[in-house]
């Protein structure tokens, strides 16, 4: 595929995909978003499942290029796309801490620049007990922070220059704890859930059938490896 194309489809890509934050800010701008009954959990909510979308889209890319070889460009998108999952994760995780937990940002940002930075801080030391506690006690932020920290080192090793030095085959290898994290992510859905509460049933199911998709990819390449010999 010529490089202008290229050029021109990841343009698009990036439009596509800040959209949902160029939404929030339009919302925010505007006023919609503070007449929501719960703005700050519309904001948690909103990041956690774009984050949770994004990743399920970027990990349907290697069944997508195997159904059909007109497909295999894809691939070239695969890591923006990725990036974008960790992007929208770490805005819901900064929603979680500077918003969710009780952090006074809009106090602490008017003491800055008021000459007071330390009240950033003052802010932090505020909040962090019942962040420490949330972790300590609730398994759906663990699983959640499992998720984050695994994107997080995904997103650090996603340059070709740290692949290159890594090596192919181990860089390949650490990248498909993309599954844990979509895994992790999942499940942190279900633990937050109320009981009898059936909403992540649609991610579940996309992403047992792209874990079963791979499963049986692999199965079919190492029986076909399995024979090869014998025919030969
Ligand atoms: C340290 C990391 C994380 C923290 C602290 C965190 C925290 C939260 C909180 C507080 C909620 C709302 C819970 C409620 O309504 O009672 C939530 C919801 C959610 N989070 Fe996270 N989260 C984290 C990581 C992630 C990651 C990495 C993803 C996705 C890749 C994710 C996806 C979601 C989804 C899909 C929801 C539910 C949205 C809905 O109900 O519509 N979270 N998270």
């Amino acid at each position: 595929m010529p490089k202008q194309v290229i050029f021109v489809l990841k343009t698009i890509l990036h439009l596509c995909l800040l959209a949902p934050l160029l939404w929030l800010l339009h919302i925010f701008h505007n006023g919609t978003l503070a007449l929501d009954a719960d703005p700050v959990n519309y904001i948690t909510h909103f990041t956690g499942n774009w984050s949770l979308w994004i990743l399920l889209g970027s990990l349907a890319i290697t069944p997508a290029r195997r159904l059909s070889r007109k497909l295999a460009f894809l691939v070239r998108f695969r890591r923006l796309i990725g990036l974008y999952a960790f992007f929208y994760a770490t805005l819901h995780l900064a929603t979680y801490v500077f918003l969710f937990s009780g952090y006074d940002l809009a106090g602490a940002l008017h003491a800055a620049a008021a000459g007071h930075p330390g009240e950033l801080l003052t802010q932090w030391r505020l909040v962090s007990p019942t962040i420490w506690d949330d972790l300590k006690k609730r398994r759906f932020i663990q699983v959640g922070l499992l998720s984050w920290v695994i994107l997080f080192a995904l997103a650090l090793t996603s340059p070709s220059v740290v692949m290159r030095w890594l090596g192919g085959k181990p860089w390949q290898r650490l990248h498909r704890f993309v599954y844990v994290a979509a895994a992790a992510a999942v499940i942190h859905f279900w633990w937050l859930v109320k009981r009898g509460v059936r909403t992540p049933w649609r991610v579940s199911a996309i992403l047992l059938i792209l874990l079963a998709g791979r499963l049986a990819y692999l199965a079919l390449k190492r029986r076909s490896l399995a024979v090869r010999p014998q025919t030969s």
